[in-house]
């Protein structure tokens, strides 16, 4: 038998010319379960987060898993056992956590949009930390807070105005961006939240944006930040923890993003030649975790030959697989069961069955295919599920886990009834 592992993920691999997902059989777990279908390897998640491990060991740091890459609670479950917090941004994420057994007090809330309501709820659950995005918002903590009788833990999330070079819209550290404080307003913002009776200042936090593969950006915001932990603490404001955001990037197509470790390695030297080695540190990886270690089944529903273009009409859309309609983004497509001659092979652009021309998911692919083969849509693990639609009234794909040789259903294909459930006919 020959193996031949996936670039970019591991524990996915062609045995002779099957795709596994660990133990188990790709082409089989899709006749079970149909298509569109997620598989996700427990095994590439927890190597994933064992390189963050390995770059935080014999430190003081907790990985809050962002679970807007992926919120399932199969997936939350799988990181909650193995010690993560989550970094969470609206209520129902927090429910998504408690549900899947993970730890309130191990819980950081960002977004630049907390309701009232949100606030109350976080705070009677006992979260770890709100990672507050205006001055705004830390006028209403307080005041919810008071109305408790509580204290609210706060960072600030500040902006360190560097550019991560990565898609503009997936960007979010840079002055023009709705998130975090501006670096030059920060120390004064700190004061204010200092004065503040509701609050408690414990961090301070940045996230300059997502699918970075190059390791300046991160350099530079660490500078910046340790600037602004200086000057803070120089004001007399302590700061616990220094929360550095998530945004590492993963392989899609020949990107070579650094390892966890390595980053880190990189990372802990700028701290500790700046003398704050000894900090608490707090990170909140998001797609590094997951993206690389989950796929799309889906089926090839026609073969349609056109003047300028070839399609190959697959079942699974861009409900499903939102990234290349909204960001061009790339995704390798593979088939299940690789075909005895490449030669038939042709250019493809991969679309799916919904009604709008953005409805692609690869563009200029050759591939070998037929009317009711199987393949595989390659990073589907982040930012998929979690922004899936039912758009057309296409029901949310299902999901399975596998781990070893065990496939466990994590969520059922949506029906119909599942779909119309919330809506009611007016009385006539
Ligand atoms: N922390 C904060 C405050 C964030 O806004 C995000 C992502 C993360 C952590 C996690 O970043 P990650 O490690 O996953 O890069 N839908 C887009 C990505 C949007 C990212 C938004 N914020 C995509 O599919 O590329």
């Amino acid at each position: 038998m020959t193996t031949h592992t996936l670039p970019g993920h591991p524990h996915f691999a062609y045995r002779d010319k099957d795709l596994f997902a660990e133990g188990l059989r790709l082409s089989e777990l899709a006749s079970i379960h149909g298509t569109p279908l997620f598989v996700y390897s427990k095994a590439a998640m927890l190597s994933a987060l064992a390189a963050y491990q390995r770059g935080f060991a014999g430190r003081q740091a907790q990985i809050c898993y962002a679970m807007k890459a992926n919120s399932s609670l199969g997936v939350l479950q799988v990181f909650a056992q193995a010690g993560c917090g989550f970094d969470i941004v609206s209520g129902g994420e927090l429910e998504r956590v408690l549900a899947a057994g993970g730890e309130a007090g191990k819980v950081i809330f960002s977004g630049v949009g907390k309701t009232r309501a949100e606030m109350r709820q976080a705070l009677l659950a006992g979260i770890g930390c709100f990672n507050v995005e205006s001055e705004a918002e830390l006028d209403v903590l307080s005041d919810v807070a008071l109305s408790m009788k509580l204290r609210a833990p706060v960072s600030i999330r500040v902006n360190p105005n560097v550019d991560p070079k990565t898609h503009p819209y997936i960007s979010t550290g840079l002055k023009g961006n709705k998130f975090g404080v501006a670096h030059e307003d920060a120390l004064r913002i700190y004061q204010h939240a200092a004065s503040l009776k509701g609050l408690q200042v414990v961090g301070i936090d940045c996230h300059i944006g997502s699918q970075i593969t190059d390791t300046t950006p991160y350099l530079d915001a660490m500078d910046r930040v340790l600037d602004l932990v200086d000057a803070i603490e120089a004001a007399g404001i302590a700061l616990e923890h220094i929360d550095f955001g998530g945004g590492l990037g993963i392989n899609y197509n020949n990107d070579a993003p650094p390892e966890a470790d390595a980053l880190w390695q990189l990372l802990l030297a700028k701290l500790d030649a700046r003398g704050y080695g000894a900090k608490k540190l707090m990170i909140e990886p998001g797609r590094s975790l997951v993206g690389n270690a989950g796929v799309c089944l889906t089926e090839v529903l026609y073969v349609k030959p056109g003047e300028q273009k070839n399609f190959c009409i697959i079942d699974a859309a861009m409900n499903d697989l939102p990234r290349p309609a909204m960001y061009q983004a790339f995704h390798a497509i593979v088939p299940l069961t690789q075909a005895a001659a490449v030669a038939t092979a042709s250019t493809y652009d991969v679309v799916g069955p919904v009604c709008e021309s953005g409805d692609w998911i690869g563009r200029d692919r050759d591939l070998s295919v037929a009317a009711g083969d199987q393949l595989a849509v390659l990073s589907a693990g982040a930012y998929c599920m979690s922004m899936s639609s039912n758009y057309n009234s296409r029901g949310r794909a299902a999901e399975v886990l596998v781990d070893g040789d065990k496939a466990h259903l994590i969520r059922r294909r949506e029906t119909l009834q599942d779909q119309i459930r919330q809506e009611q006919l007016p009385a006539v």
